[in-house]
Formats: structure tokens, sequence, C-alpha cells
């Protein structure tokens, strides 16, 4: 298609009705918080969906961003089938808001899927287009996580550092600890990333949860220096969790009152009291920005 067409088409898009209406509750920029591990599979989507599914209950506008180009885990998990996604907004054919849907509680998923891949190749045209639909959106949400993929590829690494908080999860197998080790430890010496929060998934207590923690932070504390990794809390192991999967469920949802759904409860609530503080280090733009290079 012909830029100018392709350029004309975009801004037509820009003129629809957006379907989300409701301000962010707070008046500061939403936050914007990265989920990623090491090793794969050990509970990002699940923690993801599920602090997503608590803050929305809470009254929190919350979105979340499906950035793991791999699987899509999320619609996955909640099973839901977004007819678009981002690549329909880079044609054209859709606006932002026409792309996001509507999850369990009330939170809000952007289906990234492919779209991802072109967010490099974008046109400026395109590129800010899209940063206006995206200020767009921003004033109607207080919080963004995003899902990424395991590991280090470009695209973990771009959301990474593009987001204002870097949530690593772990869960007590070794495995998991030395991935994420080695993945704190690229961020920190090739991105100059100092600051992470951990998160022990699968844990059988809170006591294993902090040995986990501390055992991480002794290696790193020797090798990297300059490095802040703070213990963001611990969510137990329960076989509530794959039967929720199972049945395409969050276990928040399908046992509420279960231990783990409160242990969500209760991190969803110190992220959201913890954003009472306003934010400093940048906003929606800023974070798509940094991802186009802007
Ligand atoms: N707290 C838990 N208790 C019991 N099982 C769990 C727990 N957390 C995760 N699991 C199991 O691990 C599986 C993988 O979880 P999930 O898909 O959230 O991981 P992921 O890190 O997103 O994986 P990927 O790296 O492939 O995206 C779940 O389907 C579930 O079976
Ligand atoms: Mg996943």
């Amino acid at each position: 298609m012909h830029q100018a067409e392709t350029l004309e088409k975009i801004m037509a898009g820009n003129t629809r009705k957006k379907k989300i209406s409701p301000m962010a509750t707070a008046d500061i920029p939403p936050r914007t918080i990265s989920i990623s591990s090491g090793k794969g599979g050990v509970g990002k989507t699940n923690i993801v969906t599920n602090l997503a599914y608590c803050l929305a209950k809470m009254g929190k506008k919350t979105l979340v961003l499906d950035a793991d180009l791999n699987l899509s885990n999320v619609d996955v998990l909640l099973g839901i089938t977004p007819k678009y996604n981002l690549h329909h907004v880079f044609l054209g054919e859709k606006s932002l808001a026409d792309i996001v849907v509507e999850g369990p509680g009330g939170m809000m998923i952007l289906p990234a899927s492919s779209g991802i891949m072109e967010l490099a190749d974008l046109t400026e045209e395109q590129k800010l287009y899209f940063l206006s639909e995206i200020t767009e959106l921003g004033s109607s949400i207080d919080i963004l996580l995003i899902d990424t993929a395991a590991g280090l590829n470009n695209n973990v690494i771009y959301f990474t550092l593009a987001a204002q908080e870097r949530i690593i999860v772990l869960t007590p197998e070794p495995t998991s600890m030395t991935d994420a080790y080695a993945m704190i430890k690229v961020l920190s010496s090739r991105h100059d990333v100092k600051k992470f929060r951990i998160l022990v998934n699968s844990a059988h207590s809170e006591k294993e949860a902090r040995s986990v923690y501390r055992q991480i932070t002794l290696v790193a504390d020797r090798f990297l220096d300059t490095l802040s990794l703070d213990y963001l809390g611990f969510i137990p192991h329960d076989p509530k969790l794959p039967q929720a999967v199972r049945a395409q469920k969050l276990v928040s949802e399908l046992s509420p009152k279960a231990a783990i759904s409160s242990q969500f409860m209760n991190l969803a609530k110190q992220l959201y009291q913890e954003e009472m503080t306003p934010h400093i280090d940048g906003n929606i733009q800023f974070f798509w920005q940094g991802l186009f290079n802007l």
C-alpha cells in the first residue's frame, strides 16, 4: 500500500469512537511494569493475569500487554480469542482502542502478537500516530503490566528497558535461579538496568521464598556492583492454579478463597498502595517512545 494511503487510513482510524471511556482513577501517568524471567514456564502469565484481575477488582484501570510473541499466552490462559492485534493498528485498519479486549474482572488486554515485530519498521508517521493513540489510551489506565517471553531475546530487552519497573519471576528450582541471575547480569552489565524486584513463585513457604531471594542476592552482590534487588513477595505452590489453567479461568476467579488467591490480592494491594506515590521516571508515552527510539 502507498504510504500516503496508509497514513490516510491511519488517520481515518483515529476518528473512530473509542470503546475505552472511563478515566483513570489516579491523576498521574500509568505505571509500566514488565514481568520477565530467565527460565520459561515459571508462572509469568499467571502472575500478570491474576495481578491484573485483583487490581481491576480494586477499581484500578489495568491494561495487560501480551508481549510474548511465541505463544501469546494471555488469551489462551483466559480462553479469549482477540480478533485483532497491534498488526491491524499498524496497518491502519483499527485504532488502539478497537483492539483492546476486556478480560475477567474488567481488566483490559492489548493483544500484541505479531504486531510487536513490526515496531522497529514503522514509518515516522505511523510511530507518531501510534504515540497519539497511546497517549489517549494512557489517560484511561492506571497501570500497564507487560507479560514478556522467557529469556533474553530482543523483544524482551526492549520491553524490559522501556518499562519503569521490572519484576523478575523465579521459582525455587536451581535452574530458574541461575537463569534469572544470567538475565539480571546481562540487563545490568550490557543495558545498565540496575533495579529489579524479585517475585518468587511456587514456593512452599515464605521462608523458602526468602531463602531463594537470599541466594540470588548473595551471588549478585558478589559479581554485580551497584545492583538493587528488592524482594517483592512470593506466590505459594498450589495445585489449584493448574486446575484453573485447565479450566481456562484465573485461580483468583475460580477459587477466590484459596491461599494462593489471597496472596495475589496481597501483592496487588502492595502495588496499589505504592501507586499513591507519583512516578518520576516517565509515563506511557515515554514507554513507547523508548521502544521506538524516538
Ligand atoms: N504457584 C503455582 N502453583 C502451582 N503451579 C504453578 C504455579 N505457578 C505456575 N504453575 C504451573 O506452571 C505453568 C506455567 O505457568 P505460566 O504459563 O504462567 O508460566 P510462564 O512463565 O508464563 O511460561 P512461558 O515462559 O512459557 O510464557 C502453569 O500452567 C502451572 O501448571
Ligand atoms: Mg507466559
